[in-house]
């Protein structure tokens, strides 16, 4: 018998690698189900994002993807960017039209909600991208949803990368550290994909070359992409090619055995200047405190491109049916 692809929602802030995590879910029919996108602000302002997320659902033929605008600034803190990174539109490097697909109207919070509420408990899957606002607001407002989610797969925070956007702290964790402190506290079974992984999935020169021989608008746009942010990259880290961060929470879903990790125990700091949105990880279980995600800190880079790359390659796909 074969099995259900899995029922996902993926909260996001288009950026790049953002955009190449939600081309890879909806590459990928037979292993999960595109529930809809809620956009949240994060690399750059919320108007973006949500505009961003409707470039990319357009690029991969898929304008039927509900896309939802979620909140426009963390819990309790003013929103920081990330255009050095991503650009000023967050999706700097292809050219690529405007959307013509509508925003829907309904709140990105309430269709997480409400759809929460709607599906069989414990079948839908929380992919967060970015920062964890929206989930946060979520299970604020509507905290009989939390034990319905079947499990949150994100991507965020770091321990022996330490950090990205200050040194204690990785980018999605630092805009709303409030946020990943509800959610890391949700009881949820999380697996996370931190820096430690996502820094050994460079986007080498004939990793980038793959993309572009695919000769298909989107294998162009993915190559002209992960061009923009090798250079922001290479200089700051000195590696090989970029890290595509937010594609390995999709490739977890469709492969976990690509990736390893341990279930280990995950605080985040909330109060300290210095090191606030510090995830910080008993990855040698020097504690008592309780394990609540599954921590991911190697893939197999080789096999991650490949099956990255040959998914790219259906897009876009023929029409269902
Ligand atoms: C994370 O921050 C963003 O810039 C990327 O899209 C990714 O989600 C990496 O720290
Ligand atoms: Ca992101």
């Amino acid at each position: 018998m074969s099995k259900l692809p899995r029922k996902i929602i993926i909260d996001t802030d288009p950026g790049q690698d953002d955009a190449i995590a939600i081309l890879l879910a909806l590459a990928s029919p037979e292993d999960i189900k595109v529930l809809g996108i809620t956009a949240v602000a994060g690399n750059v302002p919320l108007e973006l994002t949500a505009k961003n997320a409707r470039i990319v659902c357009e690029l991969a033929g898929r304008p039927d993807i509900p896309v939802f605008a979620g909140c426009d600034a963390p819990l309790c803190r003013p929103l920081v960017t990330a255009e050095h990174v991503h650009g000023k539109t967050g999706l700097d490097g292809p050219a690529l039209p405007e959307p013509q697909m509508p925003l829907q109207d309904l709140h990105g919070v309430d269709f997480i909600i409400d759809t929460l509420r709607r599906e069989p408990s414990g079948s839908v899957t929380l992919c967060p991208l970015g920062p964890l606002t929206n989930i946060a607001t979520a299970f604020d407002r509507a905290p009989d949803i939390v034990e319905r989610v079947q499990e949150i797969v994100l991507m965020g925070g770091a321990y022996f990368e330490v950090g990205n956007i200050t040194p204690a702290a990785e980018f999605n964790i630092y805009v709303d550290p409030e946020a990943a402190d509800t959610v890391m506290k949700s009881g949820i079974r999380i697996t996370m994909m931190p820096l430690d992984v996502t820094h050994k999935a460079l986007v080498t020169r004939p990793r980038n070359e793959a993309f572009r021989a695919l000769n298909t608008p989107v294998g162009r746009a993915v190559a002209e992409m992960t061009d923009f942010f090798e250079r922001f990259d290479r200089e700051k880290y000195g590696s090989d090619g970029a890290p595509l961060h937010d594609p390995t929470v999709i490739a977890h879903l469709i492969a976990p055995r690509l990736f390893s990790g341990r279930f280990v125990n995950v605080e985040i700091e909330t109060g300290s200047e210095l090191t606030r949105g510090m995830t910080v990880t008993d990855w040698w279980r020097v504690t008592e405190r309780e394990p609540n995600a599954m921590f991911i800190g190697d893939l197999d880079a080789e096999r991650f491109f490949a099956l990255l790359t040959e998914r790219l390659a259906r897009l876009p796909l023929p029409p269902a049916g």
